[in-house]
């Protein structure tokens, strides 16, 4: 919690460096309202979200390759048409699939908390700004942890670096995830921070698309 970097400590994102994720395909967005979810575990929740917001185009990024198997196994047997699964590192395929202000939600549930590594924390990613660049104006980034120190340290990024309006609040009735589940059991404080992104807020990323025409 302490001696968190600033906007002008936290270094300039490099889009540029970043190559296509292996087997990279330009996904087409069909639907006005694109979701996006990062560290999609098994995909419970992209599943659950997928089917209630038939209108919605779901995207679900994991890295991990044994959850992924386990996400795909269970979206190949329980397909909804709307739920896209990407095995891939987020940072890389966000870069090269996702145009400027096209996401009307983003969801990270349960990241790992980097005990040892604050700088690998969402919040104080440089990437966060490319992340808020691809979001429409007055789309949410829902934050989700059972770590109070996480989602305390996050809510400091907001306001003082990213300097965003946000909602704080605790987790009651959700069991959004497998990890929502396991912790709400044990009786963890899980909450929520939901950040929007206000129209006319803007980043140096604005009119960034690798992928561009
Ligand atoms: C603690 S787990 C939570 C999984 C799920 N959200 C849940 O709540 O059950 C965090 C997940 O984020 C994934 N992850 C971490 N960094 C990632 C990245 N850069 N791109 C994609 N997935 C990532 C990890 O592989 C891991 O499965």
């Amino acid at each position: 919690m302490q001696n968190l970097p600033n906007l002008r400590e936290i270094r300039t994102f490099r889009p540029d460096v970043f190559k296509q994720p292996r087997g990279f395909v330009q996904p087409t967005f069909a639907h006005q309202s694109v979701v996006l979810e990062i560290g999609a575990g098994v995909g419970l929740h992209a599943l659950t979200f997928a089917r209630a917001n038939p209108s919605a185009q779901v995207f679900a990024i994991e890295r991990t390759a044994e959850k992924f198997q386990k996400f795909n196994q269970s979206h190949l047997s329980e397909t909804s048409p709307n739920r896209n699964p990407i095995h891939a590192d987020a940072i890389p395929w966000v870069v090269h699939a996702i145009p400027p202000a096209c996401l009307q939600q983003v969801f990270i549930l349960y990241p790992n908390p980097e005990p040892k590594n604050p700088a690998q924390r969402w919040f104080n990613m440089p990437f966060m700004q490319f992340l808020l660049s691809r979001m429409q104006p007055n789309a949410t980034l829902t934050l989700a942890s059972n770590i109070t120190e996480y989602l305390d340290e996050a809510e400091q990024q907001m306001l003082h670096v990213w300097q965003l309006p946000y909602v704080r609040s605790a987790v009651t009735t959700e069991r959004r995830t497998h990890f929502e589940i396991k912790y709400m059991e044990r009786g963890e404080p899980c909450g929520n921070i939901v950040v929007t992104k206000p129209e006319g807020y803007t980043t140096p990323f604005d009119s960034y698309f690798s992928n561009a025409q």
